[in-house]
């Protein structure tokens, strides 16, 4: 007998309706193909279901039995097809009369017809939704998770019986409810705030001006100066996700296989820092299975690349495409991936190899020649995408401990917040969003400066030859400077602010 399940496929952050096609044979020897580009995981179901079946007293495998996943020409990943195939099994073996139509099924099976919860529910939500379906039937442990989206009833379940029970039981019962709000807002809370750092007004000020207008941010600065603990802030700083980001968010940290219960849902902007020992396939993404990487997963928050100069050169050549594009496609055998990489760079390093040029306790140990050869790393194509550049001076622990706190997150986050309320308005009818992501037009239209401004900038552009990027960099921070200032205009003094963060290596 012959019968159709639907299920989804994961396709980067969104997924595609599988139809699972079960055929059992009254004629013929035992045998239990599999049909339909199923990869490793999708293949080994064969095995689990029929464990998990024998063990529930389900024993369909005296017959010949064909399983097709169409569309038939895309690849099939992911242990998630254990529960439609299983359901197929029963409905093709005559237990169950039918399987309606509005239902969609994921979910791996354990030996003994265990549920347990899968990578990706959160985009197969998305496209059951998106496709019709009403109900999507999943693991009691991605129940929450699939519940994020609204306009689908979701029906978690710990065991196979159960669902068979739910099925010849009209699909009855109360669907999954979920607070999404409340979860997102609970999940919103950082434990650290701005007011830890003491002292620092200029990487403290330029943090503020990298999160008003989403600039990347350089900090150069001896070890134990504050610049971690200052990066680590800065999603402090940015408004709070809008559901719209949350789910996003989440939705790759669903791929990725971090949403474990409502309480990983991401409410808080992501911090990902990966050690500059950190392959390409870490970064970007990757692997067999096509994993989104640390940008993707720092999407609407911030990457932070600590030791900047210690990274692998081919490896920070890689960001080039995710920080112009904010997506990222990572190609693997047959097909391509894509995954949002739309995060705020934020790298740090020590001033010279040893760590303690200009430091007003410890004495630099390195050679003239050892502190230009790093210096000379600090040019280059990704330093160039980076619109400010900081230095950080050490604070001794003496002075520390007299100073007052730093001013809290929520006052720096409310200038933030109207700052963007001030892009919104700008950029009302086109996708740049922010003063950083400015076209060469919008650059024209929007960043008018008075004659005496414009003189102060030419001039020292001409001083420090900069490149045309450079000086168009900064007219979109002095932009930026202006919106913190509610200044239609920008003014000379918002240019000189905007001048005194390029000029490290300049
Ligand atoms: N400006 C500061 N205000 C408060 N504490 C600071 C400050 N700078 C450094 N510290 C202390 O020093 C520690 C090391 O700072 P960290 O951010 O790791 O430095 P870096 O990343 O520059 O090496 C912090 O955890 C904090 O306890
Ligand atoms: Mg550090
Ligand atoms: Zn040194």
């Amino acid at each position: 007998m012959f019968s159709k399940v639907f299920s989804a496929l994961v396709n980067g952050i969104d997924a595609d309706i599988v139809e699972v096609e079960t055929d059992i044979s009254s004629v013929g020897l035992p045998s239990f193909s599999m049909v339909g580009l199923a990869e490793t995981a999708v293949r080994e179901s064969r095995d689990r279901v029929k464990a998990a079946m024998k063990n529930i007293g389900i024993n369909i495998f005296s017959h010949p039995i064909t399983i097709n996943l169409a569309p038939a020409d895309i690849k099939k990943e992911g242990t998630h097809f254990d529960l439609p195939i299983a359901i197929g099994l029963v409905c093709s073996g005559g237990m169950l009369k039918d399987v309606p139509k509005d239902c969609l099924f994921a979910g791996e099976l354990s030996l003994d017809g265990g549920l347990r919860g899968v990578t990706g529910i959160l985009p197969i939500a998305a496209g059951a939704k998106k496709a019709g379906f009403s109900k999507l039937i999943v693991p009691s442990d991605n129940a929450d998770e699939a519940a994020v989206i609204d306009g689908i009833d979701v029906f978690g379940f710990d065991d196979f019986s159960s669902v068979l029970k739910f099925i010849t039981d009209g699909c009855a019962g109360a669907a999954h409810v979920l607070d999404r709000e409340k979860i997102f807002n609970n999940n919103s809370i950082y434990g650290v705030d701005f007011s830890d750092v003491k002292g620092q007004f200029a990487a403290r000020r330029c943090a503020e001006i990298a999160a008003a207008g989403m600039h990347n941010l350089f900090m150069l600065g001896s070890p134990g100066s504050g610049k971690t603990m200052i990066a680590r802030r800065i999603p402090t700083i940015m408004p709070a996700m809008t559901l719209e980001e949350a789910i996003e968010t989440t939705k790759i940290h669903s791929v990725a296989g971090l949403i474990r219960s409502g309480r990983d849902l991401a409410g808080s902007r992501p911090f990902l820092a990966p050690h500059h020992t950190s392959s390409n396939i870490a970064l970007i993404g990757g692997t067999s299975k096509a994993t989104p990487g640390q940008v993707s997963m720092a999407s609407n928050g911030v990457l932070f690349l600590d030791e900047f100069l210690e990274f692998n050169r081919s490896v920070l050549e890689t960001l080039r495409q995710p920080l112009e594009d904010r997506h990222v496609t990572i190609a693997r055998a047959g097909r391509t991936v894509t995954y949002p990489a739309n995060f705020m760079l934020v790298a740090a390093a020590n001033p010279c190899p040893c760590g303690y040029l200009g430091d007003k306790q410890r004495e630099c140990k390195c050679t003239a020649s050892q502190i230009q050869k790093y210096r000379g790393r600090l040019s280059g194509p990704l330093m160039d995408r980076i619109d400010l550049h900081v230095e950080v001076a050490s604070v001794d622990i003496s002075e520390l401990s007299a100073m007052n706190d730093g001013e809290s997150s929520d006052a720096v986050r409310s200038r933030v917040v109207k700052a963007h309320e001030i892009q919104k308005k700008r950029f009302h009818s086109s996708k740049t969003g922010y003063n950083s992501r400015m076209t060469e037009k919008e650059v024209k239209k929007f960043c008018v400066t008075d004659a005496a401004s414009l003189k102060i900038l030419e001039t020292a552009a001409r001083k420090y030859s900069m490149s045309a990027r450079a000086y168009t960099k900064i007219l979109k921070t002095s932009r930026t400077i202006a919106d913190l200032d509610s200044s239609d205009e920008i003014r000379s003094k918002h240019i000189l602010e905007a001048l005194q963060y390029r000029l490290i290596q300049e």
